[in-house]
């Protein structure tokens, strides 16, 4: 145990992790690219993903997320900017991996939630808010796409309001110009912005002078300023007023306008979401709360991932750091297996490049070399006495047989099978009465990504054949009347997989005595 000291409290108190989610196409990937070009953790503007140009964005390593440009695994990013040390969190916007983004989010303090101003509340971003409020932590809001006409800013309070229930309060307001034009008021210091035009390179964000009250009347016309002030002072009457315990519940969201693109509100935004996001929170273990600022080490895996850059060839599970001091070359205890581990050669991500870390604080990210001891939810702990709460499990619905085309590639076949369960990509299970495996995942570009990557990363062509169960429930000691067709998973434990609600309802209803446990509810005794 090393006691704490003023810097490590200062240190742990300036780091902000959080999770940025977002309907496909709203501009998470912008704006993230965004931040980290004001944080000058990249120089390179203009490297944005693009469907069209094959460009990818730092956060995007997956040569199938280039192709199909969309966001299929979290990566972790961590840069510096002004006093905070930053750590974001990427989450899939694909709904097929929101497992994935469930055990992302166990590890953010804050979620930025992107919403594109023409489309409003997307199905996706309600999911995910969903995932968020059940965290308990604060969301924030940047409403996307300002350059754009979209629509009516007071309609997607209201939409907020109805769709997901949370209550908004804007720190910004958008005006739009008779010329197409647009700009930015701030209500806090009452000035406005307006937008210039680009600035090349994207870096500078493009916002022209600001403007006091008569210089705003005078470029926005009579008819257009009285308007713009009755919008003001329904806000300030109407408008939900900010609440920071309610921020901080997770009831209210701070509301940002702006541009990704044209980086145009992000200083001004990222300035106040920085201020209000939430330092590393206690996090909820098997003795209770665990405070950040304890002396002693301790974090928990979210994340586990084979062959994250094809350079290394290695497996890397991400840490988040909950409580105390990492420093490199620390031995903690691996609490579920009580062996000792020495942690040599943590390492800190910006996309591709990676370097060893010397030290960690509460909220930071660290990657730690994985030899295949770990799996989702391990807790390292100094102590040793104590397990962080595990990330949920969720059922899988589809189902498919997979086969190797090439019985040569027998070995590398099972490894691959093996180390993307580990990662928690799908679930594997066997048949009892032949000799079968079968796959579980929860969506269905869970399977091609699998597929993907056995031929990519393990050389090996596989042949899958989906199978018509929708439904898992493991059986403690299946009698033969439970209909269904009976597999194991990888722990040995019997799973009957039935083809729908009504064949799980009819086996339900023969066996009273017999208790079907979804993955969500299965007791950790099972
Ligand atoms: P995602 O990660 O949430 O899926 O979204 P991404 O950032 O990839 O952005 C989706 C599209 O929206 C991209 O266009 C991007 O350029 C555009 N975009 C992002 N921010 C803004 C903004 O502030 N204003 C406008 N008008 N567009 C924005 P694309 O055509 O799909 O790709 P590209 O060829 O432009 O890169």
């Amino acid at each position: 145990m090393t006691l704490l000291t003023n810097n490590d409290i200062e240190e742990i108190n300036s780091r902000r992790t959080f999770a940025i989610i977002s309907h496909p196409d709203a501009g998470k990937t912008t704006l993230t690219e965004k931040l980290l070009l004001l944080g000058g953790a990249i120089r390179l503007a203009g490297s944005i993903k693009g469907k069209k140009t094959q460009k990818y964005a730092a956060s995007d390593w997956m040569e199938m997320e280039r192709q199909r440009g969309i966001s299929i695994t979290s990566s972790v990013l961590q840069f510096s900017y002004s006093g905070y040390r930053i750590n974001i969190l990427d989450t899939p916007g694909h709904q097929d991996f929101s497992e994935d983004t469930y055990r992302t989010l166990t590890a953010a303090d804050s979620a930025l939630m992107v919403i594109d101003m023409a489309k409003g509340v997307e199905p996706q971003t309600v999911k995910l808010f969903e995932v968020c409020r059940r965290q308990g932590i604060p969301i924030f809001t940047f409403i996307n796409k300002l350059d754009r006409q979209g629509k009516d800013p007071f309609d997607l309070l209201d939409e907020l309001e109805k769709v997901l229930g949370i209550g908004s309060c804007p720190f910004n307001w958008p005006v739009r110009l008779t010329s197409g034009n647009y700009g930015l008021y701030d209500r806090r210091s009452k000035t406005m912005e307006l937008y210039r035009g680009w600035q090349k390179g994207g870096l500078t964000p493009g916002g022209g002078q600001t403007m006091d009250e008569v210089e705003m009347r005078q470029t926005l016309g009579v008819d257009l300023y009285e308007n713009f002030r009755k919008e003001i002072e329904l806000l300030d009457v109407a408008g939900e007023p900010f609440d920071e315990e309610k921020v901080r519940a997770g009831t209210l969201t701070p509301l940002f306008f702006g541009s990704a693109i044209n980086s145009f509100g992000l200083p001004s935004f990222f300035h106040e979401f920085l201020k209000l996001a939430a330092s590393p929170a206690q996090k909820n273990s098997s003795v209770g709360l665990i405070d950040p600022h304890s002396s002693n080490f301790s974090g928990f895996i979210f994340k586990i991932q084979a062959n994250m850059n094809p350079a290394h060839r290695d497996r890397i599970a991400f840490l988040r750091v909950c409580s105390g001091k990492f420093t490199r070359d620390m031995t903690v205890g691996h609490v579920r297996t009580g062996k000792k581990i020495r942690l040599s050669q943590p390492q800190q991500f910006l996309a591709q490049d990676r370097h060893i870390v010397e030290e960690a604080y509460p909220g930071d990210i660290i990657g730690i070399y994985d030899p295949g001891i770990y799996q989702i939810g391990d807790t390292l702990s100094q102590e040793n006495s104590f397990e962080f709460e595990k990330p949920p499990r969720f059922s899988p619905e589809l189902f498919s047989s997979v086969t190797t085309r090439d019985a040569m590639k027998y070995k590398q076949f099972h490894k691959g099978l093996s180390q993307l369960a580990e990662e928690g990509a799908i679930q594997v299970y066997k048949a009892t009465n032949r000799e079968e495996i079968i796959l579980g995942v929860v969506g269905e570009l869970q399977f091609e990504v699998f597929q993907y990557r056995l031929k990519s990363e393990y050389g090996v062509d596989v042949v899958m054949q989906r199978l018509p169960y929708q439904r898992a429930r493991w059986v403690k000691q299946p009698p033969s009347s439970l209909g269904g067709f009976l597999v194991k998973d990888e722990d040995g434990n019997s799973v009957i997989l039935y083809e729908n609600d009504f064949a799980l309802e009819w086996a339900i209803r023969r066996n009273p005595s017999v208790t079907f446990n979804s993955l969500e509810e299965l007791p950790s005794s099972f």
